[in-house]
């Protein structure tokens, strides 16, 4: 009996959607506001999805304040108020859309998950947009 377990999560973080050997009015024509250089932010939104067996001894898929402490951990501490282009590691060469943050968060939190659970990431950039990523 294989359950889905999740947890919502929430970053503030700025950044800048732009290739760095197209003009600005490339990156805006391709990128839009997101292009815009001076950066702007956006109130991220999280669901972070568990999917495995019953522990037969703790109820548990697995225990939602492991995963709280690691979504704290390897998100929302390191993302949180941040600039992402400029401050964090894995956007210095990644332009951070949706879809390239969603994939680094699930490759951040799935090594810290015991092998036989799979994971799926939702990411909200907005109240309407969003991405689901659950690995290859
Ligand atoms: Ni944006």
């Amino acid at each position: 009996m294989r359950v889905t377990v999740s947890r919502k999560a929430h970053f503030n973080a700025a950044h800048r959607l732009f290739r760095k050997e197209w003009t600005d009015a490339k990156n805006l024509e391709v990128f839009g506001k997101c292009s815009n250089p001076n950066y702007h932010g956006h109130n991220y939104e999280l669901i972070v999805s568990v999917t495995g067996e019953i522990d037969s001894d703790t109820g548990f898929v697995i225990d939602l304040k492991t995963l709280k402490n690691i979504i704290k951990r390897e998100i929302e501490d390191p993302f949180d108020h941040k600039n992402l282009n400029i401050e964090v590691l894995e956007f210095k060469n990644l332009n951070p859309t949706t879809e390239n943050i969603a994939v680094v968060i699930y490759n951040k939190i799935k090594p810290q998950l015991k092998s036989s659970l799979e994971l799926e990431v939702t990411l909200y950039e907005t109240a309407r947009n969003f991405v689901t990523y659950s690995g290859d």
